[in-house]
């Protein structure tokens, strides 16, 4: 007869052993969200960090002047180039997909803005 006590923890040990890629990467993937980059740009319109911690605060000034003051223009140049103040032309031209990069983060930290209920998202 065999050995039980020894071979149901060896099993457990393989088993363990041989999925360890797959537990592995999937803890891995849900400890940080991946949002798909633009290809061919490289720089948003404020350094990434920034844009990473103050987007929201960004947009609702952009909203704010040009509500209020009519003021399309986008005064800090990024690569030479002056930018709109606008959601749909300004940072969906860049980030064309709103599940693949809005969504990446915001479901992530379980935040859903109300902005597209009024404003367009590129169709995907
Ligand atoms: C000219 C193209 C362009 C425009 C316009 C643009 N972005 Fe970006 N954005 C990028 C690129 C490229 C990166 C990645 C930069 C890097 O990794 O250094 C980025 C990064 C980001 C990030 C950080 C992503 C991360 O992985 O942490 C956020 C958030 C973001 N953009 C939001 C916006 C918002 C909101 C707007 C409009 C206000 C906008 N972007 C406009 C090209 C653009
Ligand atoms: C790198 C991750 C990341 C990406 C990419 C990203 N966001 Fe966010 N966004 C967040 C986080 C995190 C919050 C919540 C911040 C907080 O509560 O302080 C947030 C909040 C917001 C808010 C405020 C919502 C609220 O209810 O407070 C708006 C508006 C917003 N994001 C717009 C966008 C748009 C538009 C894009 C795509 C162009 C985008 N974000 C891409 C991480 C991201
Ligand atoms: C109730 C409808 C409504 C909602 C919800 C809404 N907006 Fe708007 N927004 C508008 C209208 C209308 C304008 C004016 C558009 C114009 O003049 O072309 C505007 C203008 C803007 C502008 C400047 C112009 C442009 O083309 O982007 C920004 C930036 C903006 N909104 C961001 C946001 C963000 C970010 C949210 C979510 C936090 C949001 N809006 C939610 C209706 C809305």
């Amino acid at each position: 007869m065999y050995d039980s006590d020894k071979i149901i923890p060896g099993l457990i040990i393989f088993v363990l052993f041989i999925t360890f890629p797959v537990w592995y990467n999937h803890g891995d993937a849900s400890a940080e969200p991946k949002p798909e980059l633009p290809k061919g740009v490289k720089e948003c319109v404020l350094p990434v960090a920034d844009m990473r911690a103050e987007h929201m605060q960004l947009l609702n000034k952009w909203r704010d002047e040009v509500l209020r003051d009519g003021d399309w223009a986008f005064d800090v140049k990024v690569a030479g180039k002056k930018y709109q103040k606008s959601l749909m032309n300004t940072c969906m031209e860049c980030h064309k997909s709103r599940k693949k990069f809005c969504e990446k983060c915001h479901k992530y930290a379980s935040v859903t803005p109300y902005c597209w209920d009024c404003h367009f998202a590129p169709v995907e």
